[in-house]
C-alpha cells in the first residue's frame, strides 16, 4: 500500500496542518504496517507555476514532444501525476489561506488536472480518469471555517471537493483545526477527530 502525503504549509513541521496529517499517516500506518508513505512537501520544495509551453503543449495535445523537449512544468506534471496514480491513498495536509489553499497546493493542483490525461473534456463535462481512492485532509484554519460561528467564506473545501473530483477523486474526508489562532483545544478536537474519520471510510 502506497500512501501520499502531500504538505503545504510554509511552517513545515511546526504547522498545524502538517502535524495533523501527519497524525493521519501514522494511524494509517499503524492499521496498514507494510505501507509505503511517499512524501510531497510543496513548500520546502515548491513546484514551478505552469508556464506558457506547458499551457500550449497541453491545448496542441502534443506533452509527449514538449516533454523531449524538456519542458520544466511538463515533466513535474508527468512526475506529479504518476505520484497519483501510484497511490493507494492520499493525505493532504492544508492551511486555509485567504479562504481558500495556499498557492503552493494551487500549483499542484495546476499540474495534476490535466485535460487528455487525468480528465477528459466530453459533451457531459470533465470526466475523470483516476480510480477513486480515499482522500483525507487535514485542513486547518485560524478562525472558525465552518458552522454557526464562522465568520467567513468557506472555498477550501468546495473548491477542493469540486477539483479532485474532475480528476475521478471522491471520496474525500475533511479532518478541521478551526480557530487554531483562539482556541487552544483547536488540536485536540481534531486529533480526536482522525480515528472517527478512519472508521469511516475502512467501515
Ligand atoms: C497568508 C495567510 C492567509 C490566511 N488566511 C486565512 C483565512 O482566510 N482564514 C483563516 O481562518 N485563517 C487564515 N490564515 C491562518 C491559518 O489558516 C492558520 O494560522 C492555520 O492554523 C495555519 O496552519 P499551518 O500551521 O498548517 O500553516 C491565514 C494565514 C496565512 C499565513
Amino acid at each position: 500500500m502506497n500512501i501520499l502525503h502531500i504538505t503545504s504549509s510554509s511552517r513545515a513541521g511546526d504547522s498545524a496542518s502538517y502535524q495533523l496529517s501527519r497524525h493521519v499517516v501514522e494511524r494509517l500506518q499503524a492499521r496498514h504496517p507494510q505501507a509505503r508513505v511517499v512524501p510531497r512537501d510543496l513548500s520546502e520544495t515548491p513546484l514551478p507555476h505552469v508556464d506558457g509551453q506547458y499551457s500550449s503543449a497541453l491545448s496542441r495535445a502534443s506533452g509527449g514532444e514538449a516533454h523531449a523537449q524538456g519542458l520544466s512544468s511538463l515533466a513535474w506534471s508527468d512526475l506529479l501525476i504518476e505520484e497519483l496514480k501510484q497511490a493507494d491513498c492520499i493525505v493532504i495536509g492544508a492551511p486555509m489561506h485567504n479562504f481558500t489553499v495556499p498557492s503552493v497546493l494551487k500549483a499542484w493542483i495546476d499540474h495534476v488536472v490535466r485535460i487528455g490525461v487525468t480528465f477528459n473534456a466530453t459533451p457531459h463535462g470533465k470526466i475523470g480518469t483516476l480510480p477513486d481512492r480515499p482522500v483525507y485532509i487535514a485542513v486547518s484554519s485560524g478562525g472558525y471555517r465552518t458552522g454557526e460561528r464562522a465568520r467567513q467564506p468557506d472555498f477550501f473545501e468546495p473548491y477542493l471537493r469540486a477539483i479532485l473530483a474532475t480528476i475521478g477523486l471522491k471520496s474525500l474526508n475533511f479532518i478541521s483545526a478551526e480557530a487554531t489562532v483562539m482556541d487552544p483545544e483547536a488540536m485536540t478536537a481534531a486529533y480526536a477527530a482522525v480515528e472517527k474519520e478512519l472508521d469511516f471510510v475502512v467501515a
